[in-house]
């Protein structure tokens, strides 16, 4: 498949960091090697391993941030242009690189390109879609159906996430006492794979209305793997300045000091 056959373009452009020049974005394999020679014969255990931790420069610090206050869900601002494979495995890794309980890395990526899929998952989600459009009434209902909740047929990638909740054995580091972890690992893998995205010039939209047995049966899922985001990503010239269900009247986003308490549960009970 091209896109495994690529993943030496991953490590060919290797950005500096302005403070330390002797720091560099790597590939997994050139972080692997570096840290063999550091190692050598030891365990990993060996705090040897440390680097130093300087904070960001003023222009990398406002990078993150600006990934962070643009990114957008996006349903509708997809371009056709095809996302090259080499950019794809970037966003992949930025993924992979997120972190996981106890190092589990449960996630796996289903690339999804072909058009004939892609309208098979539309189908999916048009049918569970008009299942929750039913749910709601009177003018939210008619809201609700003016807005559009995807672009798996527009984008021209599609990725499903899924977690393999049985991957570390039966018991694993830090998920001992909530099992629940290793999906909140996976949520952490696409967040990675969302800001990445938007530093590429990409968007990227999670689609999560559909019956969880029609992807399942579209996509070969096995029963022991949990479906854990369905995302679509393609090239964007334009983003919502706002979340675009704030700029189409569903909702808004509360105020950050609601949302902060002091020491203790200080909301409803
Ligand atoms: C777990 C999850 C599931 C989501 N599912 C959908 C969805 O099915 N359809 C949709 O249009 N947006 C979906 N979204 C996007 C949210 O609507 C969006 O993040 C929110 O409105 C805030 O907008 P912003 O992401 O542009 O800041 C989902 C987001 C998350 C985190």
């Amino acid at each position: 498949m091209p896109l495994e056959q690529s993943g030496k373009a991953l490590g060919s452009e290797e950005p500096q960091s302005e403070d330390r020049p002797d720091i560099t974005v790597c590939s997994t394999r050139t972080v692997g090697r570096a840290l063999a020679r550091i190692v050598g014969d030891q365990t990993m255990t060996n705090t040897s391993a440390l680097a130093q931790a300087a904070p960001f420069s003023e222009s990398e610090r406002n990078a993150v941030y600006k990934a962070i206050y643009t990114r957008r869900d996006v349903r509708d601002q997809f371009l056709p242009d095809p996302v090259p494979d080499e950019v794809l495995l970037r966003l992949l890794d930025a993924a992979h690189h997120a972190p996981s309980v106890g190092f589990m890395q449960p996630w796996n990526f289903i690339v999804i390109r072909a058009p004939e899929d892609r309208e098979r998952i539309w189908q999916a989600f048009s049918a569970a879609n008009e299942e929750a459009a039913a749910m709601f009434s009177g003018e939210r209902q008619s809201t609700y159906r003016s807005l559009k909740l995807e672009g798996i047929r527009k984008a021209p990638v599609n990725i499903c996430v899924t977690c393999d909740r049985t991957r570390g054995g039966e018991v694993v580091l830090g998920r001992t006492h909530n099992s629940s972890m290793d999906l909140y690992s996976t949520v952490c893998a696409i967040q990675n794979l969302w800001l990445a995205a938007r530093a590429e010039g990409i968007g990227m939209g999670w689609v999560s209305i559909f019956h969880d047995a029609d992807l399942r049966d579209i996509l070969a899922i096995p029963d022991r793997i949990e479906i854990v985001g369905y995302l679509c990503l393609g090239y964007v010239e334009q983003l919502y300045e706002r979340p675009e269900l704030e700029v189409k009247g569903w909702n808004r986003r509360t105020p950050l000091e609601e949302m902060i308490f002091d020491g203790k549960w200080q909301g409803d009970p």
